[in-house]
């Protein structure tokens, strides 16, 4: 599959078949992630890949109790083990690594006939505390991993124009 032809089918996908991930193809799909770009090449991403039932159940309630984080066969729980190193831009160096990672992760499960959907809507501590995550790691996104049943329509995005400028901001 063409890379523009992944990006272009990408849906956040809210509903799943009941049918596990075969494991190579979720090791596929975590290896384009492990290859993205980060700061310094810290790569402090690490994902929990949780599959059982009983634990999604309860990282769907840690989730504001959106059904499909207990739907998906898979929830891929991503975290940093970060020391928050600040860039001299200013911005925190590892929510934009993992993103990074996770965005990765969600293309190459485009290509695999697989549905991701991010989620930011969770309690962190909870979370930590249902996987023994220490302290010091940061649980940054999970993100829902199956085969779909429905896939929506595409959700607008602003046009070229209007996110760019060129040479000044006007
Ligand atoms: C950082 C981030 C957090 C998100 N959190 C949630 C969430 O908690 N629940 C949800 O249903 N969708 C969540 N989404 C999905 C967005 O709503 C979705 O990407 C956006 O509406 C565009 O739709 P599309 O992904 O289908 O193109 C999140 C997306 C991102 C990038």
């Amino acid at each position: 599959m063409e890379l523009m032809e992944a990006i272009r089918m990408r849906r956040s996908i809210r509903h799943y078949q009941p049918v596990p991930v075969e494991r190579e193809k979720l090791l596929r799909v975590l290896e384009a992630g492990r290859l993205a770009p980060s700061a310094r090449n810290e790569q402090e991403w690490r994902y929990i890949i949780v599959e059982e039932a009983c634990m999604r159940q309860k990282l769907m309630q840690a989730a504001s109790y959106q059904s499909f984080v207990a739907e998906a066969p898979v929830v891929i729980v991503a975290c940093a083990k970060t020391d928050g190193r600040i860039m001299q831009c200013g911005q925190l160096a590892y929510p934009i690594d993992v993103a990074i990672s996770l965005d990765h992760i969600t293309l190459k499960a485009v290509e695999e006939g697989l549905g991701t959907c991010w989620i930011g809507a969770f309690d962190a501590n909870q979370v930590k505390a249902l996987l023994n995550i220490p302290d010091d790691v940061q649980v940054v996104e999970l993100l829902t991993l199956g085969y779909p049943t429905k896939i929506p329509n595409s959700r607008t995005r602003l046009s070229l124009d209007e996110i760019i400028q060129f040479e000044k901001w006007k």
